[in-house]
């Protein structure tokens, strides 16, 4: 059945992409991944990345969805008059699932510490040891993770059960342009702070030697996770999309994606090396270091809120582009109402959600080769279903459907005929072969 919503504006379709490719991978993750894996050496094969593989994979994405018009389960049967490959919408509704359990958790994490930037004025007199203690107490052995990403999963729900225009739409039509404003703002006031410059150097600082293939692997998959590609979320956009150029739209996601990415680190590395204190890795650098540095600094208090409402915000837009890919496809396959499709989807991001949570309690048993099973989602998504995805939509444009049907459907949708052999090409060749070599090395 082909669906009939669409976005009203093409700056709401805009809005809604850069919005779920924009979250927890740009801001809480993308700068300690830099930070630890060579600086500007990985930011250069980061941005390869961004270009060679996401950029093509974008407009891959989109204009399946385009094409299709339809849930992601049934999108590549629809375009190729072939069921056989509707493997790659299955594929992708697993991916989305997993995504979505430990996401949650995270995000959940930001409200926690929007509390406490309350509730202890900014940090105030808490050293780093404290404040390592209080993310442990907090996140590993609390009731109050469960009460945060209760309060998340129902807010997504909310926005997404509103529909398309006057839910996702709207939602994101306000909160991304918030989203950009804050982190300007965070990026202008922390270049003033005395003592920042050894921070820009350490994100930046160029070590070759550190570039390996698990590192380019890493930065691949990070490059997937941040644009949201690989399982669908694009696609379902593309097929609300009514106007507007795939290629331009891609182009524009990869890019305000990149720089949020980018401005992240502009953040947070100067600010934590203003006060002395050690970037850690992982969700310290976030949740231990940052709060450090609020509590010495002037303003800290409102600096502090500011941070944790923009991963917020950044994570919002990204868990609803999520479940917006469970629930239209319930939605669609099995017609039942969109409210109905959306309360099953969030009875089963609950269980999966404080199932991701519990694994990382003290004493949990649900550990899974020696992992929770937090990491082993964020894991075998980013580093395997995300890249496998998007290979399979490539491998699908480039040779599963028909060449002439292809040139026409993306000539309609903006791509100037020069390019089409070009993009054929990324299709065909670079990006399943890229990707390919990648994982083969991985072992
Ligand atoms: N891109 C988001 C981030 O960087 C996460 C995300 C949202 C996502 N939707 C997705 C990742 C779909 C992969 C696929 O935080």
């Amino acid at each position: 059945m082909k669906n009939q919503t669409e976005f009203k504006s093409k700056f709401g379709m805009l809005a809604a992409a850069v919005g779920s490719a924009v979250g927890l991978g740009n801001i809480w993750k993308f700068p300690y991944v830099v930070g630890t894996n060579g600086g500007g050496a990985f930011l250069i094969i980061y941005i390869l990345c961004v270009l060679i593989l996401g950029f093509p994979a974008l407009i891959t994405e989109l204009s399946i969805g385009r094409m299709a018009k339809t849930n992601t389960l049934d999108a590549c049967g629809v375009v190729s008059g072939k069921k056989c490959w509707n493997f790659i919408g299955a594929f992708g509704i697993i991916s989305a699932f997993l995504i979505m359990s430990f996401y949650f958790v995270v995000a959940g994490w930001s409200l926690e510490y929007i509390y406490q930037t309350f509730a202890t004025n900014s940090f105030d007199g808490i050293d780093t040891p404290a404040l390592q203690e209080l993310f442990n107490t907090f996140a590993y052995s609390s009731y109050r993770p469960y009460l945060w990403l209760f309060i998340f999963i129902l807010t997504t729900s909310i926005i997404v059960s509103m529909g398309v225009q006057k839910g996702i739409e709207k939602a994101s039509k306000v909160m991304m342009p918030m989203l950009f404003a804050i982190i300007a703002i965070l990026a202008i006031y922390v270049a003033f702070l005395p003592r920042n410059v050894g921070g820009y150097r350490f994100y930046l600082d160029f070590d070759l030697s550190k570039i390996t293939f698990p590192v380019i692997l890493s930065a691949l998959g990070q490059s997937f996770f941040s644009l949201s590609l690989g399982l669908g979320a694009i696609m379902v956009y593309g097929s609300y999309m009514k106007e507007g150029n795939v290629v331009g739209i891609s182009f524009q996601i990869a890019l305000l994606d990149t720089l949020i990415a980018v401005l992240a680190g502009f953040v947070i590395f100067p600010a934590v090396f203003a006060y002395g204190i050690a970037p850690g890795e992982g969700p310290s650098l976030a949740y231990i270091a940052l709060p450090a540095v609020f509590s010495q600094m002037p303003g800290g208090l409102i600096v502090s809120l500011l941070f944790f409402a923009l991963l917020a915000i950044g994570a919002l837009t990204s868990t609803i582009s999520l479940m917006e890919v469970l629930t239209s496809n319930i939605c669609e396959k099995w017609h039942f109402s969109r409210q109905l499709a959306n309360l099953i989807v969030t009875m089963l991001a609950l269980i999966s959600t404080v199932l991701c949570c519990y694994s990382m309690a003290d004493g949990s048993k649900l550990i899974i080769f020696g992992r929770t099973l937090f990491t082993l989602f964020d894991d075998i998504t980013s580093k395997f279903f995300l890249p496998l995805g998007g290979m399979a939509m490539a491998i699908f444009l480039g040779w599963g459907i028909n060449k002439d049907k292809l040139r026409t459907s993306l000539a309609e949708f903006g791509m100037k005929p020069i390019f089409f052999n070009i993009y054929l090409i990324f299709v065909r060749f670079v990006i399943p072969i890229t990707i390919l070599m990648v994982m083969i090395q991985q072992k």
